[in-house]
This record gives structure tokens, C-alpha cells and sequence, in this order.
């Protein structure tokens, strides 16, 4: 059973250690694989993700959570909304060590996140933008009923999504437009 909540600001550096001092780290940031996104030292994860998403007044912006698997903290989710259109949302995942992998959790807990973000804030389109070379997450991202957009749809994709005025900078998405992959999910 997966299980997520809203993590605290007192939490902000355990999710920075998850993402970026864990094993699994290497998996989608850094060398070798991934030169062109590599792995945020402390003060870059404070500049990414600011504070607001800890903080409960801003949830509608975006939050980091918490997955757990009923017998402890496995990794985080994190949701953002502020760039985007209304009813759309962008997910994130990370679990905090290879141990967690390949067993459903991730699959699991963004079935669940979609779930929880139509109910609470009517969110029915779901982006998520792996490298083209994370295939686990890739079809893990598939199982949780994303579609791959053909990558001449790519940009459409991304205009349809994004508010204008953050096309400049969220447009190519974290690895660059030619080797990021844009999956999408709607409930509509
Ligand atoms: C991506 C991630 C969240 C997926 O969660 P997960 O719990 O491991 O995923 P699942 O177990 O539900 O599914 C993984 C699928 O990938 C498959 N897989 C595993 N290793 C693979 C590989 N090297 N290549 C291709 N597919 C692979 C598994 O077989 C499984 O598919 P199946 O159920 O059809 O057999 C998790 O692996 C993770 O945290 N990875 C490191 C961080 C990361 O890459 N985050 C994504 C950033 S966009």
C-alpha cells in the first residue's frame, strides 16, 4: 500500500539527499548518462525547488511529497502548476534508493497522485518529462497510463501546456527539447 503526504520545510534537505546524494541519482541526473543534466549541488536544489513548494498556503502552486510504503519513507512526488495552464499539472518522482525500484511503488504512487490532485484541485492533465534514456521511468510512467508524445507533436505539446510567458524557460524541459521525452496523462 502507497501512501504520500505533503513534506514540511523542516524536510526540504532529506528530499535534497533523496534526489541528489542517493543511488539512485545517477539513474537520471549527472555522468555518465545524463552530462547535459547534472546532479544540483544544495544551493542549486534551493534555487529549483523554493520553498513554496513545502509550504502549505502555496499547495496550489506545487508541493514535494512524501511516498510511503506502509513500512517507511521510500522517496518524494512533487507536482508544479504555476507555469502551467489551468487544470494541468507537472509531476516528478524520485525514489531514495535502488532498493525501492522495480517494484510497483513509483507506478503506484502517481496513479494515486493523479487521484488526489483531480480530487482536490480538479486537475485532469498530467505532464511528465523523463530523459528519452530513463526507459525505466519511461515505462513506469506508461503503467501509470502516460502516453508518449510523438516528437513532432513535442512543441505543441508544450504550447498547450505552458503558460506563454514560461516557454522560454521551461520549454525544452531538463535534458533539452531533442533528449527529453513528454508523456502525457488526461482524465477529461
Ligand atoms: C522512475 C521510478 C520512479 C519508477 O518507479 P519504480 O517503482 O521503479 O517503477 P515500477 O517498478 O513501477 O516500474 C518500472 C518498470 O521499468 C522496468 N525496468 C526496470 N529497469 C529497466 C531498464 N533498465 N530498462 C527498461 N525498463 C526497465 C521494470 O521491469 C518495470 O516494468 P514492468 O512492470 O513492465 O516489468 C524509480 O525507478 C526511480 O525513482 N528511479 C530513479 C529516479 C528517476 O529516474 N526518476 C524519474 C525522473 S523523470
Amino acid at each position: 500500500m502507497i501512501r504520500f503526504r505533503h513534506a514540511s520545510i523542516s524536510e526540504k534537505y532529506k528530499s535534497y539527499e533523496w534526489l541528489c546524494l542517493s543511488d539512485t541519482a545517477q539513474m537520471h541526473m549527472g555522468n555518465p548518462d545524463y552530462p547535459n543534466s547534472p546532479i544540483p549541488d544544495w544551493s542549486e536544489f534551493k534555487e529549483d525547488f523554493e520553498d513554496f513548494y513545502y509550504l502549505e498556503e502555496t499547495r496550489k502552486k506545487g508541493s514535494v511529497m512524501i511516498i510511503n510504503n506502509d513500512m517507511e519513507e521510500i522517496g518524494c512526488l512533487c507536482y508544479a502548476c504555476f507555469h502551467l495552464k489551468p487544470q494541468a499539472a507537472e509531476l516528478d518522482i524520485w525514489l531514495k534508493s535502488k532498493e525501492y525500484c522495480g517494484k510497483g511503488y513509483g507506478t503506484n504512487a502517481l496513479i494515486n497522485l493523479c487521484e488526489y490532485l483531480e480530487a482536490v484541485y480538479n486537475i485532469k492533465n498530467f505532464i511528465i518529462r523523463p530523459s528519452v534514456r530513463n526507459t525505466r521511468a519511461i515505462r513506469a510512467y506508461e503503467k501509470a497510463g502516460f502516453k508518449k508524445v510523438e516528437k513532432d507533436e513535442r512543441q505543441k505539446t508544450i504550447n498547450d501546456y505552458l503558460i506563454p510567458e514560461y516557454i522560454s524557460e521551461y520549454g525544452d524541459g531538463d535534458y533539452g527539447f531533442e533528449d527529453t521525452e513528454v508523456l502525457i496523462k488526461t482524465t477529461e
